[in-house]
């Protein structure tokens, strides 16, 4: 069973002596909850797809610090990304870069790079110092299913024994944002592997650049399994519906359809309807969250109102449609 734990300085410690002794740990990050192991540790992160039930060859993020122990972990580092790391770390971007020698190739699935990432939560912040070294960090959600936002959600997904510290809820609520920076040096424009925490828009204003989105590339880049069709999904068949549509397709599916929006249900509606927040950090921060909710009432289908088609939105959008991909 999971043992679910508040993160006082007395758990953290006894966390980072687990993580030591090659054992996984469930921590809070300001994104997710994540399923830590010793990065440098092969059969440690071994035990990490083992219980996601992850297919191998999916790469994991590396979880840092800070800014500082980049270099130990990627080689050739290019200005853009120390640049970058000054600028958003510790925070919800994750920078994909030239692996180092000491990197395992369990970690990085084999690839010629790895996926850095610094999060700002204080509690991952804690372990990782108590720590001192890198924590390969997957969401600790099994294989496709939702990520958890919440320690409670954590717990639910693996019966297996494991340390969660419950650092209360995840603020940002999506994953981070990873930006792929390992061509740079080659004279490539960095690519937005997947939208997440960090405004693509910041990033670019940051850089004084633009960043090649998911799609412009050519050729096989790197792979990232949030790219596989369904993911973050819901057990329940679930569909996306434009906002004009939502009233009459969510009448018509009685009291076993459920109904995530953005405007008020309409009158005769007599299933499960849940709103969130119109603009896209307060809906970010809850989406996870309200899919579980929804998806324990076990419901016949599950209809999500579609939100507007804004850039600041992207991160949102994304996960919308890997949720109702089938
Ligand atoms: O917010 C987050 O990033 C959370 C928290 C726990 O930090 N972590 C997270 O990990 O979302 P995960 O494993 O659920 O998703 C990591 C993504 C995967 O899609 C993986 O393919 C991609 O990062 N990735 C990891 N290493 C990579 C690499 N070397 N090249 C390209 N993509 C990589
Ligand atoms: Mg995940």
């Amino acid at each position: 069973m999971a043992r679910v734990v508040p993160a006082t300085e007395r758990h953290i410690e006894e966390a980072a002596a687990l993580l030591s002794a090659g054992r996984l740990v469930a921590f809070p990050t300001e994104t997710v909850y994540g399923l830590g192991a010793a990065a440098r540790d092969p059969a440690a992160v071994e035990r990490i797809y083992r219980i996601k039930g992850r297919p191998a060859g999916h790469p994991l993020i590396v979880h840092l610090p800070g800014a500082k122990y980049m270099e130990r972990w990627a080689e050739a580092v290019p200005q853009a990304a120390v640049y970058l790391a000054q600028r958003f770390w510790p925070g919800p971007l994750t920078l994909v870069l030239r692996r180092s020698k000491l990197v395992p190739d369990i970690v990085t699935g084999g690839q010629e790079t790895v996926a850095l990432r610094s999060p700002h939560h204080p509690v991952a912040q804690q372990l990782l110092t108590a720590f001192g070294d890198g924590v390969a960090a997957p969401s600790a959600n099994r294989f496709g299913r939702i990520s958890p936002t919440r320690a409670a959600h954590v717990a639910a997904e693996f019966p297996e024994d494991l340390l969660v510290l419950d650092g209360g809820p995840s603020q940002v609520g999506l994953e981070s944002t990873i930006l792929d920076l390992s061509q740079v040096a080659a004279g490539e424009a960095p690519r937005l592997l997947r939208p997440g925490g960090v405004p693509l828009a910041l990033i670019e204003e940051a850089l004084g650049l633009p960043v090649h989105l998911p799609g412009q590339a050519e050729g096989g880049g790197p792979r990232v399994p949030g790219s596989l069709g369904s993911h973050y999904a819901a057990r329940a068949p679930t569909q996306l519906v434009s906002a004009d549509q939502l009233a009459a397709r969510s009448l018509a599916g009685g009291a076993q359809v459920a109904v995530l929006a953005l405007q008020p249900a309409p009158e005769g509606f007599i299933g499960r309807w849940l709103r969130l927040p119109q603009e896209p950090v307060g809906y970010g921060s809850r989406l996870y969250a309200a899919l579980r909710e929804l998806d324990a009432l076990s419901p016949q289908s599950i209809l999500i109102e579609a939100v507007p088609a804004d850039p600041e939105w992207l991160a949102v959008r994304d996960r919308l449609q890997r949720a109702s991909a089938s």
